[in-house]
């Protein structure tokens, strides 16, 4: 598989097929898949021509990337901190690239040139401290909802605008800038009143897949990252995953390996696994992608069938010592995708050593993380358990957008191949339904109601308690 020159990505999926691990594919199997999945291609790209699904299309929008990179030009050098007010996908994707690019968090304050911040939970211990530590005259608020009335989302916006206006009077205004629908919401709303900077999540585009608008974009433009760079990648990427050749669509090939594997196989739960701590935040969105998009309960004709991956973040190689254990000795219900990064801006070498550790001289840290990553795929695969490998040939922006877009469109196929709608999310609503109602929100009553009344006549008995 290749990619225009700046972009060296591959996906090795050797240890998934028969001839690579006892627990693999059938050639055949495999090969049997390409009428299915050109039909699941087909379907998706006849989405993204009528306009319903518009992820595909989003990393070509170069009026949007020089919209982000005007506005990010004229936000006041003063302004050293930005606070992303975001849950889920409006917040999952950002983190993705503030931990890709932007060098290790545990650094941020470490780092000269502005920093952003992603309180994102609704627990107040982060942003507490985050409104303590900050000045609001050094501080641009980012609002980011795709619907605008996200509860979590909407609640830090009132404590942070009262924040903001407690410090800056009615200048507020300018210190607060939105991302959400072009039309509707209550943030759109707020916007029009106060005469806000905004920019749009376009309407055919889901919270989940939304990491390559201004979502994601305009953060990492105000932090001074390459964002012409991640749409580069992105839209690079894009153009291969329209091939309708199973065998050379990247996207293709996770998604027709990930359902096969489940299908045939009972391998349910996905791990996806890179040895790379720049790249740990990147399992997180991926994680909200693959959960929210295919876990389902019915497919598209309305059929209960209860279906889904499970996915599960890990990291190489500290979780050779948390999870693996699990992964090469537990249940074989797991498939892995590990992500191997060949060159990285920084090693360290291991000075030579007597005694016990006498091996590891003249390694390198790279040296024992690359040992890491082959040992184990192999032990994993001469014991049945199948595993894929995405290379890419370093960390930057464009490997990033190439990396988002193929896990976005791997989904949109997956989506089809399991025949259930990937971007809608029914199973949310339930508790957020309960929860308004605790809240008192107008139209609720009853749900607070039921929630009362539920746990009113709730078995006491099975308690424990110091
Ligand atoms: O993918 C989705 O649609 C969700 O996970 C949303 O991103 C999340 O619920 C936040 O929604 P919103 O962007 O509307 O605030």
């Amino acid at each position: 598989m290749l990619a225009p020159p700046m972009l060296k990505i591959a996906l090795d999926y050797a240890y998934a097929m028969r001839d690579g691990t006892p627990g693999g594919l059938d050639r055949v199997e495999f090969d049997r898949a390409q009428p299915s999945f050109e039909a699941a291609l087909d379907a998706v790209l006849a989405k993204v021509t009528d306009g319903t699904l518009g992820f595909w299309d989003a990393p070509a929008d170069a009026a949007l990337g020089k919209a982000i990179a005007d506005f990010a030009a004229r936000v006041p050098a003063e302004v050293e901190d930005v606070l992303v007010l975001g849950i889920g996908g409006s917040s999952l994707g950002t983190r993705a690239i503030m931990n890709a690019l932007a060098g290790p968090p545990e650094l941020t304050y470490a780092r000269p040139g502005r920093r952003i911040h992603l309180p994102d939970n609704s627990d107040p211990w982060v942003l507490a401290e985050l409104l303590r530590l900050l000045a609001p005259g050094k501080t641009l608020a980012l609002a980011v909802s795709k619907s605008g009335g996200t509860v979590e989302t909407a609640a830090q916006v009132l404590v942070v605008r009262e924040w903001l206006e407690k410090g800056l009077g009615a200048k507020w205004t300018e210190r607060f800038a939105v991302v959400t629908d072009p039309n509707v919401g209550p943030l759109r709303e707020m916007a029009r009143a106060h005469d806000l900077a905004a920019f749009d999540v376009p309407s055919n585009i889901g919270g989940r897949f939304s990491v390559l608008t201004a979502v994601g974009l305009l953060p990492a433009a105000m932090a001074g990252l390459d964002v012409a760079g991640v749409l580069r990648g992105a839209a690079s990427m894009a153009e291969q995953c329209r091939s309708r050749q199973l065998a050379s669509n990247p996207a293709g090939v996770l998604a027709v390996v990930s359902t096969l594997q489940h299908r045939l196989h009972g391998r349910n739960i996905h791990v996806l696994m890179p040895y790379a701590d720049s790249l740990r935040s990147l399992t997180a969105w991926f994680v909200q992608l693959w959960a929210e998009s295919l876990g389902k309960r019915t497919d598209r004709a309305g059929r209960t069938v209860e279906v889904g991956p499970t996915p599960v973040p890990a990291i190489g190689a500290t979780d050779q010592h948390a999870q693996m254990q699990l992964f090469m000795e537990g249940p074989r219900d797991k498939i892995l995708t590990f992500i191997d990064v060949k060159e990285r801006p920084v090693d360290l070498p291991i000075p030579k050593a007597d005694g016990a550790f006498g091996y590891l001289g003249g390694h390198t840290l790279l040296g024992v993380l690359d040992a890491e990553l082959r040992g184990t795929r192999l032990a994993l695969a001469r014991d049945g358990r199948p595993s894929m490998t995405v290379e890419i040939e370093r960390v930057d922006a464009e490997h990033l957008g190439a990396l988002f877009f193929l896990f976005e469109a791997a989904t949109a196929i997956a989506g089809e191949l399991y025949d259930i709608n990937a971007f809608d999310q029914p199973g949310v609503e339930a508790g957020k339904r309960l929860a308004f109602g605790l809240l008192g929100r107008k139209g609720f009553e009853d749900a607070r109601k039921e929630v009362e009344d539920a746990e009113a006549c709730r078995p006491t008995s099975y308690r424990v308690a110091t």
